[in-house]
């Protein structure tokens, strides 16, 4: 079985999304949003109102719910037990609350495990582009393309920002680093960069020139 897989790993606000899916409609690879699946997950969790301080009732609910994961990277998208939770994923409840989740063991272990089925999926079409925080190291260690995100605080608050309504910089900047510090310092999967990883820096980069170097890397390792 041959395929491609591009493991593309940072900080939200990096600029993986729009990048991660720009390389695989360049490739004609599917894509996977694995942060779309944390989130997912903790959207559950919420309309459960299951204790998000609880650790050990967060890992006793984690197989229960059913997550859809679209992999066309012209429409991604993710459904929860059939609802279509694309919109509220994305609000400030889930962003605020999927820290928390992303740190238990027991929602890691289910969520990369479909994460792993999703990506042998598509092995026979061609391969997938797959964009998260664990992906080169834990998901998808044998990836022969490991791309490491970066960019400065500010830049990554601007982008964020623009995406959102009702938001400040400043806001953001904060939202930022409070996530960056428990997804780096969590026990289970912290966010690091691979050890064979390339690190881009996207911070002077349009999305193109940041495609376009993806692209280069994908021909020199594939
Ligand atoms: O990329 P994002 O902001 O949508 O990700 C949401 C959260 O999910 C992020 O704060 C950390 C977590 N996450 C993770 O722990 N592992 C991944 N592979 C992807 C995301």
């Amino acid at each position: 079985m041959s395929g491609l897989v591009v493991a593309m790993d940072g900080p939200s606000g990096s600029g993986k999304s729009s990048a991660s899916r720009g390389v695989a409609r360049a490739l004609g690879l599917r894509y996977l949003d694995t942060g779309a699946m944390y989130r997912a997950i903790t959207w559950w969790m919420l309309q459960q109102e299951v204790d998000l301080a609880d650790q050990r009732a967060i890992a006793e609910r984690s197989g229960e719910p059913s997550l859809v994961m679209s992999t066309d990277p012209d429409a991604p998208g993710v459904t929860v037990d059939g609802v279509d939770v694309n919109g509220p994923i994305r609000g400030p409840e889930v962003t605020g609350a999927v820290s928390a989740v992303s740190a238990v063991p027991e929602v890691r272990r289910r969520l990369v495990s479909l994460q792993q089925e999703i990506i042998a999926e598509s092995l026979p079409g061609g391969g997938i582009v797959v964009e998260g925080r664990d992906i080169g190291t834990v998901v998808a260690p044998d990836a022969p393309v490991k791309v490491y995100l970066t960019a400065s605080a500010d830049a990554r608050a601007q982008r964020r920002t623009a995406e959102l309504t009702g938001t400040t910089v400043e806001t953001q900047k904060a939202e930022m680093a409070r996530r960056d510090t428990l997804d780096s310092t969590r026990k289970a999967d912290p966010l690091a960069m691979a050890a064979d990883a390339i690190e881009l820096d996207t911070t002077p980069l349009t999305l193109d020139d940041v495609i376009a170097e993806v692209l280069r890397f994908v021909k020199e390792r594939a």
